[in-house]
């Protein structure tokens, strides 16, 4: 067949998908050509804005290297990867809730037990921070020897990865016989998502903004229980609203009381003033689902 339509053209594309092996592939191809060739219809898509789009995502691409991901920004600011995490992680009653990973996990932090100190070697001084609390079962019951990977940015708004230096304010926390875990860290401030590549001008092009809410990262593995990757928001900041990805929940807003009590302090070896945030996770039984695992059994702390 020849001399393709604006009427013919998205059906004999997809015609040449069915003989794809991989019936998911198959389908996902056949809505992604629908789904591009309504859009370019819809908006009647001009040869110079065809190229303007490939330009910005041979750009998206180039600004991509082993420690910045572009792409998954673009995602982000798209709202998709929390579409993604909204269609796959219906979270079971009482869980702690989903949302998005973002660009700064790493592999390989410092373990850390009980009262570990993650402000060690930070060269960013912040407020500093308790922060407390237990993981249990949605029926309310501990579980021990549960793993925290928590990960933050300095108070400077900068995550260790972008700088390339040593880990900061980043480790996997144990959980003791009691389900328990402590740490110190600083409090999270807001912070500009990477905006000096293409996702940046985007977002100003666009008129948004690229402020993130403050936050601490956690993923929560144990055994026997969903993995969650979640965000702990700190109450009262500016950006709750209006999250440049789209990704707070009423659900995981903490709130950081401050303590003046010298006595208290002393003995939680903390200085006068200091933050305490009470925060406990709650897993849902792996009970066959299948889960999105970001820290591998391999990683799992002995
Ligand atoms: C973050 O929270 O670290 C993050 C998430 C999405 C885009 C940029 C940063
Ligand atoms: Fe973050």
């Amino acid at each position: 067949m020849r001399e393709f339509t604006e009427e013919t053209l998205t059906a004999a594309v997809v015609e040449r998908l069915k003989d794809a092996k991989d019936k998911r592939l198959r389908q996902i191809m056949t809505s992604a050509v629908k789904h591009l060739h309504a859009f370019a219809q819809e908006v009647h898509l001009t040869e110079e804005e065809w190229f303007e789009g490939i330009k910005f995502l041979t750009a998206v691409g180039q600004k991509c290297d082993d420690k910045r991901q572009e792409f998954i920004l673009l995602s982000d600011i798209l709202g998709l990867s929390m579409m993604v995490c909204a269609l796959n992680h219906k979270t079971a009653p009482g869980a702690t809730e989903a949302t998005v990973l973002g660009p700064f996990f790493a592999h390989g932090a410092k373990v850390y037990e009980f009262d570990g100190d993650l402000r060690e070697g930070c060269t960013v001084k912040g407020e500093d921070t308790l922060v407390v609390g237990r993981v249990l079962t949605t029926a309310g019951k501990p579980i021990p020897n549960a793993t925290l990977d928590i990960w933050q940015a300095k108070a400077d708004g900068i995550y260790d990865v972008q700088t390339g230096g040593e880990f900061e304010l980043r480790g996997r926390v144990k959980v003791n016989a009691r389900g328990e875990y402590a740490f110190k860290s600083y409090k999270p401030k807001f912070y500009s998502v990477p905006d000096d590549g293409p996702v940046g001008e985007l977002l100003r092009a666009t008129g948004n903004h690229k402020m993130r809410p403050a936050h601490m990262h956690a993923v929560v593995s144990a055994p026997g229980y969903q993995q969650v990757i979640t965000h702990v928001f700190v109450d009262g900041d500016p950006y709750l609203d209006d999250d440049a990805v789209y990704a707070v929940k009423d659900s995981l807003v903490g709130k950081y009381k401050k303590v003046n009590d010298a006595a208290e302090a002393k003995k939680l070896g903390m200085s006068t003033p200091f933050l305490k945030l009470d925060w406990d996770f709650t897993l849902a039984p792996e009970r066959g689902v299948k889960a999105r695992k970001v820290i591998a059994p391999s990683d799992a702390v002995a």
